[in-house]
């Protein structure tokens, strides 16, 4: 082929991202159950339950009245107020709602983040293991993403000490970090967060936090990174906590300074959120006795697999703190995770996500378990893998 036609037909390099494992285990499950076999599903991280009642009957009553507008490329100015005062009632903060921004799902806020914060060629370190799009999607926009490696006796939380460590070697334009965290559902304890955030900010690195399954602490409350530092960017989102995940809305709390530029951004990117969504994200937050509903059956779930599993034979993951993932170790039974997860998925019928998906380094000897399911479904999935491992 001609040098100029293949150049036609060939993605761009920075575009050249992997895909999302789970999604694969998400598709040969699927298959499964299309031959007539039955599958607990542990293996995507998100709420079996629908969105709040009260969103629902507003996003009804929104789309009878028909017609469905851009809105401010920042968000319904009432919506933004709203999740301000979120944050009144939630952490004690006085939040100026002109520092909310609407984004569409956290997703859309990392890269709004991303892109006002960082040069091309910039390094952002990222706790490993961690959620993989955080770094592919810094290197779409070509960023570094840079893998600092946690282990069980930190509760696989990035410390002052290994960023300090990583900078010195090369120096960090920038840190993501999240609590409760992605794969683990560990938590970082409020005055460890203000360590690792004030540690970063001495030495000039932004500081994004992911606060995606705030709401969903069972150990103790989490903290804002809002309440510890006001140069801090905070992503959140309504697919978590709001059992909203399609709907495809989430927030940022930015510093003053951000303000326009994310603004401009989004204005560019998308210029504005889903109305539907925007609505129907206002009146979540009537709906939080259900939610708290919700999260209690997640906290049973919770007790079910840390009682259960060790039982069934997987006895090392550390306790879980929050969000609504366990990260066990299977290095007693395979080094291959994602063979292990595709016999158990096959021979066991449970389907979870193998740890490479999370961290390329030691992910061959873990799997991640998602308990947002039904606690007769915890209790299916703990009797199965038992009967699996003890055959
Ligand atoms: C840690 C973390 N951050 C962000 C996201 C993205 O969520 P969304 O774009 O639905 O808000 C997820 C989704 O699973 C996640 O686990």
């Amino acid at each position: 082929m001609l040098e100029a036609a293949k150049q036609l037909l060939t993605p761009s390099r920075r575009s050249d991202v992997p895909s999302f494992i789970v999604m694969d285990v998400m598709a040969a499950a699927a298959l499964k159950e299309a031959q007539g076999t039955r599958v607990v599903h542990m293996e995507v991280g998100q709420p079996a339950a629908p969105a709040p009642r009260t969103a629902i009957a507003a996003a009804q009553a929104a789309l009878a009245h028909g017609r469905l507008r851009y809105t401010e490329s920042l968000g319904i100015p009432s919506l933004r107020a709203r999740i301000a005062r979120h944050y009144g009632e939630t952490y004690g903060l006085s939040l100026d709602p002109g520092r909310v921004a609407v984004t569409t799902g956290s997703s859309g806020g990392f890269i709004l983040a991303f892109l006002s914060l960082f040069e091309p060629g910039d390094r952002v370190a990222l706790a490993n293991p961690g959620y993989p799009p955080y770094r592919h999607i810094l290197s779409a926009l070509g960023c570094e993403p840079v893998l600092i490696e946690t282990t069980a006796e930190t509760r696989w939380a990035l410390t002052g000490k290994a960023l300090i460590a990583e900078h010195r070697r090369k120096p960090l334009q920038g840190l993501v970090v999240a609590s409760p965290a992605n794969p683990t559902g560990t938590m970082i304890e409020a005055d460890n967060l203000a360590r690792l955030i004030a540690v970063a900010e001495a030495e000039g690195i932004r500081v994004i936090s992911d606060e995606i399954y705030h709401g969903l602490d069972y150990a103790f409350p989490a903290e804002t990174a809002a309440n510890l530092s006001e140069r801090a960017v905070v992503i959140n989102s309504f697919s978590k906590y709001f059992c909203m995940t399609g709907w495809r809305i989430g927030w940022m709390v930015v510093p003053e300074n951000l303000v326009r530029t994310i603004d401009r951004l989004q204005g560019n990117l998308a210029i504005s959120v889903p109305t539907l969504a925007q609505v129907a994200a206002e009146a979540a937050f009537d709906g939080r006795d259900e939610m708290e509903a919700v999260k209690h059956g997640y906290e049973e779930n919770r007790r079910i697999l840390s009682d259960g599993l060790p039982k069934a034979g997987l006895d090392k993951f550390l306790p879980v703190d929050g969000a609504f993932y366990l990260y066990a170790d299977i290095s007693r039974f395979s080094g291959d995770s994602l063979d292990f997860a595709k016999r158990m998925l096959n021979e066991a019928g449970v389907a979870a996500t193998p740890g490479i998906d999370f961290d390329p380094v030691n992910g061959h000897n873990f799997l991640r378990f998602c308990y947002a399911g039904s606690a007769a479904e915890m209790h299916e999935a703990v009797e199965r893998i038992g009967n699996w491992l003890k055959r």
